[in-house]
């Protein structure tokens, strides 16, 4: 796991401000912080990638520089991931894409929930660098049956979680049950997730916020 928002940087003003009730009034800041988050955890999360030299020519002359060579997918769960999405595409032009519905079902009372992952369009994911992205990793249930249905679509050759605000617990789980994953690329981390699966204090509802 690596915890970006541990290192002092930019990166906590981005977040202080996607926690803060009074700034989150503007659901434009929201999005284009959220944005801006992907953009950090991209950069941060490309030193991971393997290189290889590549020469370049300049109008002048040749310069050998090291290049990723992967085929990368970002997948994102809809729909509070879509800026997040949009951060991590502004770095990797040749990315392709997928997009995952999913969202809770609640049984009876608040606090028993199952979750449904509907609609799915992505590309193959055999042999490439899978990106899966969610702002908010509270219990883990969406990234498990998310995850699960993946599973169809080829094996990656690596699995990165990129995410903004996640439980202790949430990652635990995540961990647990998918000890395949690479890495986890977060901004942010909580202690606390209350009997209704809600990241205290975390942020809110990432989609409301950004959509209404
Ligand atoms: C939020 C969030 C994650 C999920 C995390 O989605 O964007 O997808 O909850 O919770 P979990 O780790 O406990 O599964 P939400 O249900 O609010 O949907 P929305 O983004 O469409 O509003």
């Amino acid at each position: 796991i690596h915890n970006l928002g541990e290192e002092n940087s930019v990166l906590n003003q981005f977040i202080s401000e996607i926690r803060d009730s009074q700034v989150q009034k503007d659901a434009m800041r929201f999005r284009r912080n959220i944005e801006r988050i992907g953009e950090v955890l991209g950069y941060e999360f490309s030193k991971e990638l393997e290189y290889s030299p590549a020469m370049v020519e300049t109008p002048l002359g040749s310069k050998e520089m090291k290049l990723n060579q992967d085929q990368l997918v970002i997948c994102s769960i809809l729909r509070a991931g879509l800026p997040l999405h949009q951060g991590l595409l502004n770095y990797f032009d040749t990315a392709e894409n997928g997009f995952i519905s999913a969202f809770r079902k609640h049984e009876g009372n608040e606090d028993n929930f199952e979750v449904i992952v509907k609609y799915f369009a992505a590309p193959s994911l055999e042999g490439k660098v899978l990106i899966l992205t969610d702002p908010m990793l509270a219990t883990g249930r969406t990234l498990e049956n998310v995850l699960l249905a993946l599973k169809e679509h080829g094996t990656p050759s690596a699995i990165h979680i990129i995410s903004v605000i996640g439980s202790q617990q949430g990652i635990e789980y995540i961990d647990k049950i998918f000890p395949e994953y690479t890495h986890l690329w977060i901004a942010s981390v909580d202690l606390e997730l209350n009997s209704r699966g809600y990241i205290l204090p975390g942020i809110g509802d990432a989609g409301d916020l950004a959509f209404g």
